[in-house]
């Protein structure tokens, strides 16, 4: 059974369709990642998959449950910042089980744990005015996985990172992923990124009124280095075969943009 299930999904904002009967699925400990042109609704896939907001027609299923509400079995990555300024990194890694109803002290030591296998060790007493951007993203990691979700939602985690620390992240979320095992939503409009992370790369349609066009599995062999992988001949193949069918899209957003 799927860990995470699109039933012909549709989401209207006023009269704008935004997604159009999406379908697909993200299998128990798979690693899928979804790309598209920008705008095309790629967010609004996570926020519905987060429960954050409701189909507008379709289903989202969870372990083949129809979603209703927020989806207690994901840890959501945000984009953006989602450190709390006036708490230390062990503190904000803390928050979360505190308050899921942890002890103080066991909270504490759950955030230890993690920010360790981030690459924190050390750094929990920093405030996140005293880090650099590719540690506060750790530290966003750590506050996510001390949940131990068993499905994970990322949207764009990496896009602000400079391309060394994006690929150590990278490497250290597979590293993570592939002990534990957990059901990955990754979105991204990186190709390159999706493919060295992924089992499957979904390809969205420009928008308005989104949904899957292609899918591709990705048979590379792991574990993998996220930066090697990307200089082997299979990866090339891969992607000028999904190349060929996300560079008509972005046209079309591009035109769309001009347009507009
Ligand atoms: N709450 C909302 N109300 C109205 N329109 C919305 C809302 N949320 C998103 N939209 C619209 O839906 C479309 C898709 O937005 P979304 O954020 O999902 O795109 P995206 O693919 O994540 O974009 P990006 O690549 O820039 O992150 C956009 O046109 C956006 O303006
Ligand atoms: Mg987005």
């Amino acid at each position: 059974m799927a860990a995470l299930a699109f039933e012909d999904v549709t989401v209207r904002f006023g009269a704008a369709t935004v997604v159009g009967g999406a379908s697909f699925s993200v299998g128990a400990g798979e690693f899928v990642s979804v790309v598209g042109p920008t705008g095309c609704g790629k967010s609004t896939l996570l926020n519905l998959a987060a429960g954050l907001l409701a189909p507008s027609s379709g289903r989202v299923l969870v372990d083949g449950v129809t979603l209703a509400g927020i989806n207690r079995r994901a840890g959501y990555l945000f984009q953006g910042e989602s450190l709390m300024p006036w708490r230390s990194a062990r503190d904000n890694v803390a928050a979360g089980p505190e308050f899921a109803g942890m002890s103080r002290g066991a909270a504490r030591a759950a955030a230890e744990t993690w920010l360790g296998r981030v690459g924190l060790a050390g750094h929990g007493e920093k405030y996140p005015h005293q880090m650099s951007g590719g540690m506060r993203k750790r530290a966003q990691l750590a506050q996510t996985l001390v949940l131990d979700p068993p499905v994970l939602l990322m949207d764009e985690p990496f896009s602000a990172l400079d391309v060394q620390t994006r690929q150590l992240m990278e490497n250290e979320l597979l590293s993570i992923w592939q002990a534990d095992r957990k059901s990955v939503l990754f979105i991204t409009h990186d190709l390159e990124e999706a493919i060295s992370l992924s089992d499957r790369v979904i390809v969205l349609s420009a928008g308005p009124a989104t949904r899957p066009l292609a899918e591709f599995a990705i048979d590379l062999p792991r574990p993998r280095d996220v930066a090697e992988i990307r200089l082997t001949a299979e990866f090339r193949a891969v992607e000028e075969r999904i190349w060929e069918v996300l560079r008509g899209e972005v046209l079309k957003a591009y035109r769309q943009g001009e347009a507009a």
